[in-house]
């Protein structure tokens, strides 16, 4: 899978794709990570990629024409404008129909979760175009962009950082990524339901013990205390979570007794 990365600062990402799991992927030839630089597409002896706003106020606004001129060249995309655009159902302009998702990050976009990250993944080519300053000028986000992602509600300084959860998130879903070949599937998350607790070797230490269940070697009696552990987990931490997750009717019983008992079940 291939990620075409905008950004001004291709720096931020050398260290995390040259360690552990992503160094892995991409040297087996699962992962491809192209870093373009938005500057190198800015004209002019200064390069400049961003601007005042228009109307006043504080804070810079990322240029339009550096990052058309990045993401149509780097992508093949034909040069358009308003007067060939093609208008979609929401009345704005969008592309003739851009198979590789161009994602803006920004703290406007809806909220990744896992099944954004599995949507992602089905794709062999994904867009990330980051920004910086105080935002892109909004012909961007309408004409340029397919979708817009925000990792959770808080700010940073720019969206480096969320592409990379996006790329790390999506990545570790295509079968190869991660050694153990079952390895997204128990995930928090990929059920609905954040994960049981995992415990290894020594069974004793300084006298906090391994529940005595995992010893047992009664796998039955192991998957259902673990799956009723994710569930209280999430019960208690997560109950929204609780409203979505695909439940067995042995899980929802497990859950009614829970309530009955105001959680005292461990
Ligand atoms: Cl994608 N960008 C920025 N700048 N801040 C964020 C974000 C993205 N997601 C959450 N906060």
């Amino acid at each position: 899978m291939r990620f075409d990365i905008f950004t001004l600062f291709p720096g931020i990402f050398e260290s995390p794709l040259k360690e552990s799991m992503l160094k892995r992927a991409i040297e087996s030839g699962l992962l491809d990570v192209q870093l373009h630089n938005i500057r190198d597409y800015a004209v002019g002896r200064h390069q400049v990629t961003d601007d005042y706003p228009y109307g006043g106020g504080g804070g810079m606004v990322m240029k339009p024409e550096p990052m058309f001129s990045a993401v149509e060249t780097v992508l093949g995309l034909e040069t358009r404008n308003a007067e060939v655009g093609v208008r979609n159902e929401d009345s704005e302009f969008r592309l003739p129909h851009s198979e590789i998702p161009i994602v803006l990050l920004t703290p406007q976009g809806r909220l990744f979760n896992q099944q954004i990250a599995t949507e992602l993944a089905q794709h062999d080519r994904v867009a990330l175009i980051c920004g910086r300053y105080e935002g892109f000028d909004e012909r961007i986000r309408e004409h340029l962009a397919t979708d817009e992602i925000s990792i959770g509600d808080y700010v940073l300084t720019g969206g480096e950082l969320a592409a990379l959860v996006v790329v790390d998130a999506v990545i570790r879903l295509k079968p190869g990524v991660l050694g153990d070949p079952t390895g997204a599937i128990d995930d928090s998350h990929a059920s609905g339901l954040l994960e049981y607790p995992h415990y290894t070797r020594p069974p004793e230490f300084r006298g906090w013990q391994v529940p005595e269940i995992l010893l047992s070697g009664d796998h039955a009696k192991v998957d259902r205390w673990r799956r009723e552990q994710a569930l209280l987990r999430t019960w208690r931490r997560r109950p929204d979570l609780l409203e979505r997750a695909e439940l067995t009717e042995l899980d929802r019983l497990f859950l009614q007794r829970l309530v009955q008992s105001g959680s005292r079940l461990t």
